[in-house]
């Protein structure tokens, strides 16, 4: 009886407009609802609001239903935005179709990886020297028992030569403020002293060692554990001696090709809504 009165009480929360009308689809309780206490409503006890609602929901699902989304149907990739790749991956008459599509094929690999979306750093070394950057995607955290991390860089780059000598490196995560350095980081052949770019030494606790590069994000001094050539690359295993992080900057990231900016989800449902 109990479980009766709260469920008419809903329902006629629902009828007042106090129940938001989205979310009351998800009630469960007009079977239990006591004939007499129904009249108001429907004749089953739901408020003119529900039936409008779930009416509404009910025509949306039969709508989706035919779209075939291999996930769900297609109701929820709707939503969500995903029919997109629903329709791409089957052509009219139901084959598979794929705008990339390869076996052990180095270029389909490049172009598949280039829908990643990623941070991006600065491997910094001392040249000659000198601090020295290489820009590289190619980062993961390895374990935090001891913090260890990776990176892949190519073997015939200064970087590779200048951490097989030393056994030390940084790395900085770059934030949207160090998109030149990226840019001076990355290209190929010419030099990439960063002289200009680094914190000075005497703001750095004596312990860090190798270059730190001014507004990143994060930066990590690093000692090398292992170096295993794989290919045209060395991945570089080397355990975190440092952690430096200043306040928070906006990450740069790197995807499709390009720079890029992150935008939260939420920040973005609002800027839609607006
Ligand atoms: C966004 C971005 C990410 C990169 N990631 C990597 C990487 O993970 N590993 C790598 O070896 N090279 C990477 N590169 C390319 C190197 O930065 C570039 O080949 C290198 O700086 C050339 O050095 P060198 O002049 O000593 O040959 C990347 C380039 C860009 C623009």
């Amino acid at each position: 009886m109990l479980r009766k009165t709260r469920h008419f009480a809903r329902g006629r929360a629902a009828a007042a407009g106090r129940i938001d009308a989205a979310n009351s689809s998800n009630l469960k309780y007009r079977l239990d609802v006591p004939a007499a206490l129904r009249l108001p409503f429907d004749g089953r006890g739901n408020a003119p609001q529900l039936v409008a609602a779930r009416k509404q929901e009910r025509a949306s699902r039969k709508r989706d239903a035919g779209a075939g989304c291999p996930t769900t149907g297609g109701y929820m990739a709707e939503r969500e935005g995903r029919c997109a790749l629903r329709n791409e991956h089957s052509n009219e008459a139901g084959q598979a179709s794929w705008e990339l599509e390869g076996g052990s094929d180095a270029d389909v690999f490049r172009t598949a990886m280039r829908r990643m979306v990623g941070g991006v750093t600065v491997i910094a070394t001392r040249h000659a020297g000198r601090p020295w950057g290489m820009t590289v995607s190619a980062f993961t955290p390895v374990c935090m028992d001891p913090p260890t991390l990776l990176v892949c860089v190519n073997s015939r780059t200064v970087t590779a030569s200048d951490i097989l000598r030393d056994g030390r490196f940084a790395v900085n995560l770059l934030s949207q403020a160090q998109l030149h350095v990226s840019q001076l980081c990355s290209a190929a052949g010419s030099d990439k002293y960063v002289d200009d770019h680094v914190v000075p030494a005497a703001l750095l606790p004596s312990r860090v060692v190798m270059p730190i590069l001014r507004d990143s994000t994060v930066s990590f001094d690093c000692k090398v554990a292992e170096v295993r050539p794989v290919g045209s690359h060395n991945v570089v295993i080397a355990i975190i001696e440092s952690i430096l992080a200043p306040m928070s900057r906006r990450p740069l990231l790197y995807g499709e090709g390009k720079y890029l900016r992150g935008v939260g989800i939420d920040d973005f449902a609002t800027v839609e809504r607006a």
